[in-house]
């Protein structure tokens, strides 16, 4: 009872808050999503990502050097696909000799003990830019599934180490796992985007990648942000088809989410601090409006408090020289 217990008493020196700070960042708990491109020596900044590129090949195998030198221990590739290879069927996405399948390669071969995570979806290789096979105008199911299977093994044949199917297609994560337990993948982990949200944080990435839905949204099968009971069916069916990491998605805005599955599911959980996210700040920053890197630690020790064991952020570089 007040004055005996005063809680401003524990606060009055910086040693004593970091004896008692609840949450703690280290660089071990970030993956670093990359975009990846066609051609040699390429470094491209994304307009709408100040300070975020796009890197060929030869120059991604020296960021991750880089990322893996300052202690990040997980990447995320994503392939920007040629206009000319795109179609509806995610033939591209297959491919063995695919820009995606020969950068796990190349970043294996110069990298090995770093995590490859690999995006499993086929906007970036559908002229529709949707997730799916397109029908009618409608997203189909089950036929992406096959291609979505092929798709992640492909991955564990080049060398990932865990595939992200980001796609929302029902039973994706059953088919994605049968295809890798038959043909011996068995230590190849599945994260799962099982609670995506349909949502407008999205657009920076779509830039990025040049794969904006050509027509309609993403509402049929990604998730409708008014709901929250939602994530929790989604995460368990995921888990229970042999998901090994479940992802939320976006970030700083589904925090109460994130926090509903830390208390109902029980594997490790990790968030994605998109793109949107991501520009939001940097764009403040630039105004003078907001302290760019107390902002960007603020947000992303919320996530971790929020019960996020991994993320995934366009940050990571940033916090991690911050917090060295
Ligand atoms: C595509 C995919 C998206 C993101 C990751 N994988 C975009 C989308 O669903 O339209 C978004 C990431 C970001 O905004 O940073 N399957």
């Amino acid at each position: 009872m007040y004055p005996l217990n005063r809680n401003r008493r524990l606060r009055s020196k910086q040693s004593l808050r970091n004896l008692i700070k609840e949450t703690r960042i280290s660089p071990h708990d970030f993956i670093v999503p990359l975009f990846i491109i066609e051609g040699s020596n390429l470094k491209e900044e994304i307009p709408s990502m100040p300070n975020y590129y796009r890197y060929s090949l030869d120059v991604v195998k020296k960021e991750v050097k880089e990322l893996w030198n300052i202690g990040v221990q997980a990447v995320l590739l994503f392939v920007k696909v040629e206009d000319h290879l795109k179609d509806n069927f995610g033939n591209e996405a297959v491919n063995k000799n695919g820009l995606m399948q020969r950068a796990i390669k190349d970043i294996k071969s110069s990298v090995p003990e770093m995590t490859i995570m690999t995006d499993v979806a086929l906007d970036p290789y559908s002229t529709y830019g949707h997730d799916g096979i397109v029908k009618d105008n409608k997203i189909l199911n089950d036929p992406t599934n096959l291609v979505l299977s092929d798709m992640a093994l492909s991955h564990a044949e080049a060398g990932a180490d865990v595939v992200a199917p980001s796609d929302m297609m029902d039973g994706r994560v059953l088919s994605i796992r049968k295809a890798l337990e038959n043909n011996g993948f068995h230590d190849t982990g599945i994260m799962s985007y099982a609670v995506k949200y349909a949502s407008s944080f999205y657009g920076p990435f779509r830039d990025a990648l040049d794969s904006k839905p050509g027509f309609g949204d993403k509402k049929t099968y990604q998730m409708d942000f008014h709901n929250r009971s939602e994530a929790i069916l989604e995460a368990k069916s995921d888990i229970e088809e042999g998901s090994d990491i479940i992802m939320v998605k976006p970030g700083l805005s589904y925090l109460d989410i994130l926090r509903d599955l830390k208390n109902q599911v029980h594997c490790p959980l990790a968030i994605y601090q998109v793109s949107g996210e991501y520009s939001m700040l940097k764009a403040a920053a630039k105004q003078g409006w907001l302290d760019h890197d107390k902002v960007m630690m603020e947000q992303l020790v919320s996530m971790k408090r929020a019960g996020a064991d991994i993320i995934a952020s366009y940050f990571a570089k940033d916090a991690i020289k911050l917090l060295s």
